[in-house]
């Protein structure tokens, strides 16, 4: 079942309507192609693996995972064969939303430890050949921000820090009405009174997250500054995005950010209503068309402006986070005069790869077109199977497709991002009312929770089938650990000869064959339960890739229906399965008439020299 709040009823519509349109024009373009053939960026080279710090390990017994957590595992990390670390935010934070609510952005929150730590991650991270990546998040502060408490209290410049605006209005029993219907993402209205200040705040994830003002040029300066400008001599203060750069480069480390929710970080000057698609789902706020709090213009000039200022440091990368349609989400990627972000986050996978019962073959090939057909020339895709915010995949599709899907972002064109655990086909945790700690689930009450709360992809990462599945020594955990974690861990998987880790370095290994790196992708044969696509590179192995959706065992016949010729056998590289039993195990030749796949399993086949 769908629980973020990102994907509401509208955008489903939206989104099923520009499939159809796509799928009209990709026959007139022949696969992708990377445009540049030089020596790929870090980021392009290999798998992003998020962090979610909280849950990955702890080190100081306290039940939440910590900075030194992460340090223990960074070995574990390297040999999985991902190249770039991305850690949920750490800073300083009243943990309303677990981080994403930040009260000081030059700060480690001590839960997750000090700045000391911090530099040995970082030290670390780069000494097992890894690159960090950082979360920033621009949109909004905690309440708690000193910002916002003198923005509150009108001092100074810090009076338009954030959208504030006068009611519109005050009712018999003298309540404030707010200015406009706007809703927060995770319902209610996105307007907060002040008594202190007598005017309304807006924010559009928490009250206890008040968005900032990108209309005022102190938070511009503040959040990012070219370092020269006017306003930041004379306050003489930090800015947060260039001192983050370069107090960790001059270190010699290597910073990246990613930036959310960026589509939001301006709205409207003008605080008209939103027009609402069903009027009879009042606290639905995927039901407004958001055409004021989303994907305003000065957004890009905002993100043009960070995107210079980051050129200016070596090995970066800028990954927005926008949930909109396919065509304002390719407005992040910039064009061929201004480069903005160097990849939006590609949430239109997860999306489609949500229900077993109703996916098919047609739709997986739909939704790698839609991303392949719009994206901007020379742009690099990105491949999102799972984050914080979204179920895991083997409770959403089932475990026996988890090594498929895997198999699938690993050896797409672009970069696969790899949520925490996914690798080890960890799935939900069903957690209790009373032990539910996700604001978003917490909003919805002991009836709805479950249908909302982002708690079950957030339980601690599974190391072990000992105490506290090796998570923490301490005698609790911030959320409880999944009781499947005594055959859901890293040490079985480790040491059995077949498991979804072994599978996942195996396919990662694979990946840094150049077909990969640099080929181009065609789809030969999908139908209701197949999948499949090849991948070829002038003068390299090309290699098909196919998956039986169903929940049963099949023989497929490629040929059949293929939209161009495929030889009659292939080599099998790899298989998903892990039946001892298979009668081809990897290098058998097997007829690409009579391919036998067992239900969900991913097969990779080197096809022989034309
Ligand atoms: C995006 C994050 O991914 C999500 O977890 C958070 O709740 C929202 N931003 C609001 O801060
Ligand atoms: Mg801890």
């Amino acid at each position: 079942m769908r629980r973020s709040y990102m994907f509401g009823g509208a955008f489903v519509v939206l989104f099923i309507a520009i499939i159809v349109i796509i799928v009209v024009c990709v026959s007139s373009k022949n696969g992708w192609k990377k445009q540049n053939p030089d020596e790929p960026e870090f980021w392009e080279k290999g798998a992003v693996y998020q962090v979610y710090p909280r849950s990955f390990s702890d080190s100081d017994k306290d039940g939440t995972g910590d900075l030194m957590g992460v340090v223990d595992h960074l070995d574990y990390l390297k040999e999985l064969g991902v190249v770039t670390v991305w850690i949920s935010p750490i800073f300083e934070s009243p943990m309303k939303d677990f981080g994403y609510d930040i009260s000081n952005y030059t700060t480690i929150d001590r839960i997750f430890g000090t700045m000391n730590d911090f530099e040995v991650l970082v030290t670390e991270t780069h000494r097992n050949g890894l690159k960090l990546v950082l979360d920033f998040v621009p949109n909004h502060t905690s309440n708690q921000h000193e910002w916002f408490i003198k923005s509150e209290s009108k001092e100074g410049n810090y009076t338009d820090y954030y959208v504030w605006a006068e009611a519109k209005g005050f009712d018999e029993n003298n309540t404030a009405i707010p200015p406009n219907n706007w809703m927060s993402e995770f319902g209610g209205s996105a307007w907060e009174w002040s008594d202190t200040r007598g005017e309304f705040y807006y924010h559009q994830f928490l009250v206890e997250q008040p968005d900032l003002n990108y209309r005022s040029e102190h938070v511009k300066e503040e959040m990012k500054v070219s370092g020269r400008s006017k306003i930041r001599k004379k306050k003489n203060q930090s800015c947060i995005l260039e001192d983050m750069l370069s107090n960790i480069q001059s270190q010699k480390y290597i910073s990246r950010q990613r930036l959310l929710p960026f589509c939001k970080i301006i709205v409207s000057f003008a605080l008209q209503d939103l027009g609402i698609d069903e009027p009879t789902d009042s606290d639905n706020p995927a039901l407004l068309q958001h055409i004021f709090t989303t994907n305003q213009p000065e957004t890009f000039q905002v993100l043009r402006e960070w995107r210079e200022l980051v050129d200016k440091y070596h090995e970066k990368v800028l990954m927005v986070e926008v949930y909109s349609e396919v065509e304002d989400v390719m407005r992040y990627y910039g064009n061929d005069s201004v480069s903005l972000a160097h990849f939006p986050f590609n949430f239109f996978m997860l999306e489609a790869l949500n229900n077993r019962s109703t996916l098919t073959g047609y739709d997986i090939k739909d939704t790698i077109s839609l991303w392949l057909d719009n994206m901007p020339e020379g742009k690099w895709p990105n491949w999102v199977l799972g984050n914080h915010d979204n179920g895991r995949v083997a409770s959403r599709l089932g475990k026996d497709m988890v090594d498929a899907l895997n198999m699938v972002v690993l050896l797409l064109p672009g970069t696969p991002l790899t949520y925490n655990g996914e690798e080890i086909g960890m799935e939900d945790t069903f957690i209790s009312w009373e032990d539910t700690k996700d604001p978003e689930g917490c909003r919805w009450g002991r009836d709805h929770y479950q249908e909302h709360s982002r708690d079950p992809e957030r339980t601690p990462m599974q190391w072990n089938g000992g105490y506290m599945a090796g998570f923490t020594n301490g005698d609790n955990t911030w959320l409880p650990i999944n009781p499947d974690y005594e055959e859901i861990n890293v040490a079985l998987q480790k040491n059995a000869t077949h498991s979804h880790l072994k599978f996942y370095q195996h396919v990662t290994k694979i990946r840094q064959e150049e077909t990969f790196k640099k080929g181009e992708i065609t789809f030969p044969t999908y139908d209701d339960s197949t999948f499949s696509f090849i991948r070829s590179l002038e003068g390299y192995p090309s290699y098909l890739a196919v998956v039986n959706i169903a929940t049963v065992n099949r023989t497929v016949n490629m040929h059949l229906g293929a939209n161009f010729p495929l030889p009659n056998e292939g080599e099998i590289v790899i298989c998903s399965s892990t039946s001892e039993a298979k009668e081809t195990p990897n290098g058998s030749m097997v007829s690409l008439d009579s391919l036998a796949l067992m239900a969900g399993e991913g097969i990779l086949l080197k096809l022989p020299e034309k």
